[in-house]
């Protein structure tokens, strides 16, 4: 089997007796490559995630990073969830360095640079010093996505990371992440059950069935529209017809006659 920098082998997984990932689940994705996992809700997306981060195991088959099966968590696989996972007693500022305290390799200055350079990044300069029960939902979000991308893992983890997000902030992140991703090389797997946003991220998009997820299509993005994502780029006619496509593929997995 051909082996990319996230593979998954013939994955399985039930919780107890139900199966969540009933079909084995293969999967190679290439370094730098942008993949997102599109499903219903329900689906296992999460678990398949946590699965890649270390945070869970498959019943059966295994994942690996660079070729080393996945064995628990480790900085090199960043995750962004769904659910706000910033510190409490860390100001902004501070949960956002604390993603780089396994740096070594960067100096203290550096850090600081890149701490800032990530808070302004995701719009919040002006609330470094605040602690984070005192700002928003969607606040403490940009929060753990500006201390994932400080932390440059190799590999980015986002579990509907822009779900609790208003549109223009969310699109903003978006064209930021996609650039980010280009310039960074970062492979990034990214889940959503949004069209749009699965269409105008990805190089290649995995749809799932409904629990127990299976893939029931994988659509080639890249192909399609080019690597270059902008604004401009959501009212044209290929984007406008490869979200048809996507839209197909969704209706097809079963997740509209619910
Ligand atoms: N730790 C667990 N124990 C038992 N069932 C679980 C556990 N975690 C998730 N599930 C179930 O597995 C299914 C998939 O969940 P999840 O991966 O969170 O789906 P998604 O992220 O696609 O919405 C759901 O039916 C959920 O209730
Ligand atoms: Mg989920």
């Amino acid at each position: 089997m051909e082996t990319g920098h996230v593979t998954f082998d013939r994955v399985t997984k039930q919780f107890d007796t139900l199966p969540v990932i009933a079909e084995p689940f293969s999967l190679s994705i290439a370094r730098n490559e942008f993949i997102v996992f599109l499903g219903p809700s329900g689906c296992g997306k999460t678990t398949l995630m946590r699965m890649i981060g270390g945070l869970d195991t498959p019943s059966s088959g295994n994942i690996r990073l660079g070729g080393e099966i996945v064995e628990g968590p480790d900085w090199r696989r960043g995750m962004v969830s769904q659910s706000y996972s910033s510190f409490p007693w860390l100001t902004v500022a501070e949960n956002v360095a604390f993603g780089m305290r396994y740096r070594k390799d960067l100096s203290a200055e550096d850090k600081l640079k890149r701490r800032d350079h990530y808070l302004k990044l995701v719009g919040l300069e002006e609330f470094a010093d605040t602690f984070p029960n005192k700002v928003s939902g969607g606040m403490r979000q940009r929060v753990a996505i500006a201390r994932t991308l400080a932390a440059g893992s190799e590999v980015l983890l986002m579990d509907e990371p822009f779900g609790a997000l208003d549109a223009l902030r969310r699109e903003s992140l978006q064209v930021e992440l996609r650039r980010l991703q280009r310039q960074d090389a970062k492979t990034i797997v990214f889940v959503t059950h949004d069209v749009d946003e699965a269409a105008f991220l990805a190089d290649r998009v995995v749809v799932f069935s409904k629990r127990p997820a299976r893939i029931t299509a994988i659509v080639d993005v890249t192909t399609q529209i080019g690597p270059e994502r902008t604004i401009a780029l959501r009212e044209s006619a290929e984007f406008f017809k490869l979200r048809t496509q996507l839209l197909q593929a969704v209706r097809l997995s079963g997740e509209v006659d619910e």
